[in-house]
């Protein structure tokens, strides 16, 4: 397959030019949904903005409407003006405009897939993109097989150019589903064609944790089970799930989020380094730690489960999950998850990993906290280190965007006493341009077929083998246990940490 359009003049090493992506269409299927309006389209308005799409780019919707070309237009505009990060541009829109084309119908609808050949064939002529396609399955799983089917049978998968897949999760509810969601997946598209989308890898924060730890001599020396006491991994949001029933109820937090982003956010704090930061290189280190990595036990006792009540959140009055609309009214579904996990290898052995993840939680916030072990000794009264807690380097991946480290330092006056102070790195202040999102980072990437921040199938499997033992161990308990909107969790998650002595810090 031809490799993606490059300028011969360039120099691959050269910061000064922007990574431009090559002629090409991409082809999003679900464009009704609220992925498509929300991220997908302003994405792609933000790359044209910044000069990142080549003039000959073309956006095609496929959806089950009645719409011509310019009715879809309408719509990919509305959504760019309502959600795009960089300012709004007339040129630029009405460039972006002119390779906007939709494609009617239903995904077992033959003919609309011949279409949908046609028009491709077409902007190959009139766009030059020259046989270089991408498709973004922003579907359910569940449409998966017919569409890559249909993309097959009309000859849309090979060709002259590069043809691509962009898959959104969930990849399964399980190791077993996911393993047949790929085996579908892949006998259409080769595996270095499919690109599987965990929006947190797109993330700047996200990719500085390699650069925190990789490019600098301060932080990888005690980065490891000598000094380590434990890893605290969150990911907190203060909204609740009205309007998710559909895709939310019967999957629950450890499936939506635990599974693919904090153990994603595991392996990148946890791996060793690359060779090099090669796509294959990066992901040989991340499956290595995925494969060493596995839930501590008794379940009991080492995880957390908890679905949010209704009550008073922030001023407002908020209904519980089993009144939002859509969710069964006996749905055991988990709105809060934690689970423990150990890492077996030299670097980790005994250092636990504690992931957790909720909604209607006490505010909406990403973070992954090292948290290091006490002094062996301390050369004081006893009374100067009252206040002394554990030194901890804690990576902010949102909001307010940046690194934190707490340490002791004596209160000014005349006795010794120490308490925690911190360090802070902010983007904000640090740098001046701010983070693209992490949707551009990733469809950009797709194009120029740069695989790295994508995990590969085996990476997708190992997480469900991490999570299995955990979600059956769950579902044979009924249901979970309620917390009040606006708290922390139930009161077993504050358990989870407290029986080794030990607690969730308060973000
Ligand atoms: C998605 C989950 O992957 O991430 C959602 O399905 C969640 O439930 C969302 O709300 C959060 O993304 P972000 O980027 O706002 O942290």
């Amino acid at each position: 397959m031809a490799r993606s359009w490059q300028n011969p003049l360039r120099d691959e090493r050269d910061k000064r030019l922007p990574r431009i992506a090559g002629p090409a269409s991409l082809v999003i299927f679900g464009v009704t949904g609220d992925l498509a309006r929300k991220k997908l389209m302003p994405a792609i308005y933000d790359l044209a903005n910044r000069g990142l799409l080549p003039p000959g780019f073309a956006l095609i919707g496929f959806a089950r409407r009645d719409w011509a070309d310019q009715d879809f237009g309408e719509i990919v505009h509305d959504a760019v003006a309502e959600h795009a990060r960089t300012p709004f541009r007339e040129s630029v829109w009405q460039r972006l405009a002119e390779g906007i084309r939709f494609v009617p119908g239903s995904f077992d609808d033959n003919e609309a897939f011949q279409r949908l050949a046609k028009t491709v064939t077409e902007l190959d002529d009139e766009r030059g993109t020259g046989g270089n396609h991408a498709f973004y399955l922003s579907v359910p799983p569940g449409a998966f097989p017919v569409v890559t089917q249909q993309l097959a049978k009309a000859g849309l998968t090979g060709g002259d150019g590069w043809r691509r897949v962009v898959v959104e999760k969930p990849f399964g509810h399980d190791l077993k589903s996911a393993c047949e969601l790929n085996a579908i997946v892949n006998s259409v598209f080769a595996e270095e064609s499919v690109f599987r989308i965990d929006h947190y890898l797109g993330k700047e924060t996200v990719q500085n944790i390699l650069a925190l730890r990789f490019a600098n001599q301060l932080f990888e020396p005690i980065w490891n089970a000598n000094y380590v006491d434990h890893v605290q991994i969150t990911m907190a949001e203060d909204i609740g799930l009205g309007g998710r029933a559909g895709y939310y109820d019967g999957i629950g937090a450890a499936r939506d989020v635990i599974q693919n982003h904090l153990l994603q956010l595991l392996a990148f704090t946890a791996m060793e380094e690359p060779l090099s930061f090669e796509p294959s290189q990066l992901r040989a280190e991340k499956v290595k730690v995925l494969r060493a990595t596995s839930p501590v036990e008794p379940f009991d006792e080492t995880t957390a489960r908890g679905q949010y009540g209704g009550g008073w959140q922030g001023g407002a009055k908020v209904p519980g999950l089993l009144q939002e609309e859509g969710f069964a009214p006996d749905s055991t579904t988990e709105t809060y998850a934690a689970v423990t996990l150990a890492v077996q290898n030299r670097r980790w052995a005994g250092v636990p990993f504690y992931l957790r993840s909720g909604k209607r939680l006490g505010r909406r916030v990403t973070e992954v906290a090292v948290v290091f072990k006490r002094a062996p000794h301390l050369p004081f009264d006893s009374t100067a280190t009252e206040e002394l807690g554990q030194n901890a380097l804690v990576i902010r991946v949102q909001p307010d965007e940046g690194v934190t480290m707490r340490f002791g330092s004596k209160v000014p006056g005349t006795t010794m006493e120490v308490r925690d102070v911190t360090m802070d790195f902010g983007y904000g202040h640090a740098f001046t341009e701010s983070s693209p999102e992490a949707y551009e980072r990733l469809i950009l990437d797709v194009l120029l077929g740069e695989p790295s921040l994508f995990p590969g199938n085996d990476e997708v499997e190992l997480s469900w083998q991490i999570l299995d033992p955990v979600l059956e161990h769950w579902a044979a308990k009924g249901a979970p246990e309620t917390y009040p909107p606006g708290s922390w969790g139930p009161p077993s998650a504050d358990a989870v940490l407290a029986r080794t002595g030990r607690s969730w810090r308060r973000p």
